[in-house]
């Protein structure tokens, strides 16, 4: 072999910047001194982690700011021992999930189901006029496929075969709160983590956390949108290692559009956030001239704040998905990082490459043929 023929560009991620010097110098005494350090990038060590493979989504499932079966003074169930004994079995469930089981099934109570059948029979009457037409084309197949019926609690199991089928989302039951970070890196990979117990019956129109209502109604029929599961994606993507005050912000951006946003159809405004589709009060609230609407902007909208007890006093409004996911990617490239990701929905992973400028450089060291593969985001 002609060594003068042959160069390797290698990209690492080292644990810790000792190690790295102990490669190169071996690298160095064995390749007789041919070895260039390109860059190293010092920011790096200080970038949050974040999943790389789906399967890492394991590893933060359990690190929840509160476990499901502990309920505030306040929570309608608070006093009820076999409801918190129930919201328990469902949080063991989630507990113990791992990535590509199969979510288990569970047998709903009457109660239970009676309290889902208060809920689906308002909601549904409220669809034809207040809920995008996205919603409106989904929902009939959730019937259809997915078991949705007034007197049937559907499972979270069939529900996320059926958005696998239309948009590769999937559904991974969650055992309490996350945190923002790791609850937005799901999105990244095209899982959503969903509640799978139901509110308390004494209340059938009100919960203060999110319940099976809220995440069947309310957010599966848009996961099996192809522009709204791109931009929900969109949203999870920015959030891989950025740093916490833009967390915070696109967890704004994710509050104003996938929980409560409004958009434009028409010359009509329709509603297509899962907090406004699972609650029969504020979807006709939102559509009144009550509260203020303003176009949705993410520089405005990540630093706009809100309620999170009473209906919101401002909505935004989408032009469209489409728009709203090349707004969001705009605002993403505003966020300081010293690398872009690419999503590889082949291996369900995240490709991570440096900057701009070093992506650049990448290509004088790749062949041609294979740098198209390297198409980064953001742009
Ligand atoms: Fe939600």
């Amino acid at each position: 072999m002609n060594k003068s023929q042959y160069e390797f560009y290698i990209s690492v991620e080292p644990t810790c910047s000792q190690a790295l010097d102990e490669v190169i110098n071996s690298l160095r005494t064995q390749i007789s001194g041919h070895v260039h350090e390109l860059s190293r990038n010092k920011q790096k060590d200080t970038v949050p982690w974040f999943p790389n493979d789906i399967q890492d989504l394991d590893r933060f499932a359990n690190q929840i700011l509160s476990y499901g079966s502990e309920l505030d003074a306040d929570h309608p169930g608070f006093t009820d021992p076999v409801y918190r004994a129930r919201r328990k079995e469902f949080a063991d469930i989630a507990y113990n999930y791992r990535h590509g089981q199969i979510i288990p099934r569970v047998e709903y109570t009457e109660e239970e189901k009676a309290t889902w059948g208060t809920v689906f029979k308002e909601l549904k009457g409220l669809y034809p006029t207040h809920a995008c037409r996205e919603h409106n084309r989904v929902f009939p197949l959730l019937e259809k496929y997915c078991g949705y019926r007034q007197d049937n609690i559907p499972q979270l199991e069939d529900v996320s075969r059926f958005l696998q089928s239309c948009t590769g989302f999937r559904l991974r039951p969650v055992a309490g709160l996350l945190s923002s970070r790791d609850f937005l890196a799901g999105l990244a990979f095209r899982v959503f983590h969903s509640t799978q117990y139901i509110r308390h019956g004494s209340k059938p129109t009100y919960t203060p956390e999110p319940d099976i209502c809220h995440e069947l109604l309310g957010h599966v029929p848009l996961f099996a949108d192809p522009s709204f599961a791109q931009f929900s994606q969109e949203i999870g993507l920015a959030s891989l290692g950025a740093p916490d005050e833009y967390i915070e912000k696109l967890a704004t951006v994710y509050w104003f559009t996938v929980e409560f946003g409004l958009c434009k159809q028409g010359s009509e405004i329709k509603a297509f956030g899962a907090g406004l589709l699972s609650s029969f009060g504020e979807l006709q609230y939102c559509l009144t001239d009550k509260p203020k609407l303003q176009p949705f902007d993410p520089d405005k909208t990540s630093i706009q704040k809100y309620p999170i007890t009473e209906y919101q006093p401002v909505y935004f409004v989408a032009e469209s998905f489409e728009d709203a996911k090349e707004k969001v990617r705009k605002f993403a490239a505003t966020i300081p990082k010293p690398f872009a990701v690419r999503y590889n929905p082949y291996t369900q992973s995240i490709e991570v490459l440096e900057t701009t400028q070093q992506t650049l450089n990448i290509q004088y060291y790749i062949p041609s043929s294979l740098a198209h593969d390297y198409k980064i985001y953001p742009p």
